[in-house]
């Protein structure tokens, strides 16, 4: 088979959706293209052609968004978040993806790209192509029947609002969260227009999306009506969640736990280092039902994405990186909480390791010595390897907070 790829354009859409569908079971309409649209540019999807159908259909896809992302120590950087890739289900499994990745990697080089990220469909597919996983994202349920604050916040300032009213008040709060949070991507007034959509088709079965909000956090959740012989165990799911202080933390759970006709409150949105266990009188009512990776992260340019974040402690070592694709090279890193430089150098590695084990750690979630059980690091230091490990692990867990 013979191929070739090329950037999409806007005619490009319906084949774009058709794969997607095909791929993940959505069924676009005209108005759901015009939805998607909203955040999406064409100009920046890759199509694969097969060239020897007649029609020239497009048989894979990869796009990307534009994001800014918070790295340790709070600096921000502009990046792409790699999406809406796909198959098609006539032409898997005969390298289209990785010609895709291949050509996706080289073109960000060219971009001059720090790095790139992804969320992923499968965790098997990216770490063959230098992505790491460097969040995670958990689902909890806590049954608000069972669980109460330790100490009732003295005042409550959370609002119920309108969708209208809430609209600019939490991407206000989003915007100040996600520049405190290492791995947090911002999110645009087009796509905080996308989600205000709120399509009946997108609730799952749910009530609309409800807003609670405080000065200093939100919550937005849903209702699922459940009656059983007159009493109500209705379901409740968090869809977006931020909570700046702790004020605003107490004051929104103490609100949501006191929900009544309400059970189990479920989300994927609690950071791995959410306080609510602090605040419970039984921590054990807040369960995580499952962890599993977040974000990935791809590093393109070595020193400038290392010389971009803070170190926790006072670091200088030599990595020895391993890229099949983009090319092995070694890197002095010096920094600290201050800064870091790193520049590519001829001195010998005190450790090597795989681009993907390094992009795992980015974020300053995994320790990077974690990459060594899985035979992606090498080292002969111990207490060097320590070291690095303080320095790369951030002052928060990272949380990238946007799916995409
Ligand atoms: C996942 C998908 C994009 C792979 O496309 P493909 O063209 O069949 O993949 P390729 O033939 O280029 O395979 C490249 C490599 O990835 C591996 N691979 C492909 N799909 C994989 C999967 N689902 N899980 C693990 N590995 C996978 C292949 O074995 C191959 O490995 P190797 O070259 O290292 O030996 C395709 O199956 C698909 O569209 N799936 C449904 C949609 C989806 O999940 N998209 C990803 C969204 S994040």
């Amino acid at each position: 088979m013979t191929f070739t790829i090329r950037s999409a354009n806007l005619s490009d859409m319906p084949a774009i959706a058709l794969l997607d569908s095909a791929s993940f079971g959505i069924t676009y309409t005209e108005q759901d293209i015009e939805d998607a649209l909203l955040v999406l540019e064409p100009e920046r999807f890759l199509l694969v052609v097969d060239d020897t159908d007649a029609a020239g259909s497009a048989v894979a896809v990869a796009g990307d968004y534009p994001f800014d992302l918070t790295v340790p120590g709070g600096k921000q950087l502009a990046v792409p978040g790699v999406t809406w890739v796909s198959v098609s289900p006539t032409h898997r499994r005969r390298g289209l993806l990785r010609s895709l990745m291949e050509h996706q990697l080289r073109k960000y080089v060219a971009d001059e790209q720090p790095l790139a990220v992804l969320t992923a469909s499968e965790g098997g597919i990216y770490g063959r192509f230098g992505y790491g996983a460097a969040t995670q994202i958990r689902r909890t349920v806590i049954d608000r029947r069972f669980a109460q604050l330790r100490h009732r916040p003295a005042e409550i300032q959370v609002r119920l609002v309108e969708p209208a009213e809430a609209r600019p008040l939490v991407a206000e709060i989003h915007d100040r969260w996600r520049r405190t949070v290492p791995g947090a991507i911002n999110r645009t007034a087009a796509r905080w227009d996308r989600s205000f959509l709120d399509r009946p088709g997108e609730r799952g079965g749910m009530s609309a999306r409800l807003h609670l909000v405080h000065p200093d956090g939100y919550v937005i959740f849903r209702i699922r009506e459940d009656w059983v012989d007159g009493r109500a165990q209705n379901g409740c799911t968090i869809t977006d969640y931020v909570a700046l202080t702790r004020d605003a933390h107490a004051q929104l759970w103490q609100v949501m736990l006191g929900m009544d006709l309400v059970g189990p409150i479920e989300s994927n949105e609690l950071p791995l280092d959410d306080p609510l266990p602090q605040l419970l009188a039984d921590p054990r009512q807040l369960r995580t039902v499952a962890l599993r990776d977040g974000m990935w992260v791809r590093l393109l340019d070595v020193p400038t994405a290392l010389a971009a974040r803070r170190y926790e402690v006072e670091i200088e070592a030599v990595l020895g990186v391993h890229d099949p694709f983009l090319g092995d090279a070694n890197y002095l890193l010096r920094g600290g909480p201050e800064g870091a430089s790193c520049e590519r150098t001829d001195r010998t590695p005190d450790v090597r390791l795989a681009v993907q084990a390094l992009g795992a750690a980015y974020l300053g979630g995994p320790r990077l010595s974690f990459a060594a059980e899985g035979g992606q690091l090498e080292y002969s230091d111990q207490r060097l390897l320590r070291r690095l490990d303080l320095a790369f692990l951030a002052d928060r867990v990272p949380f990238h907070g946007t799916g995409f």
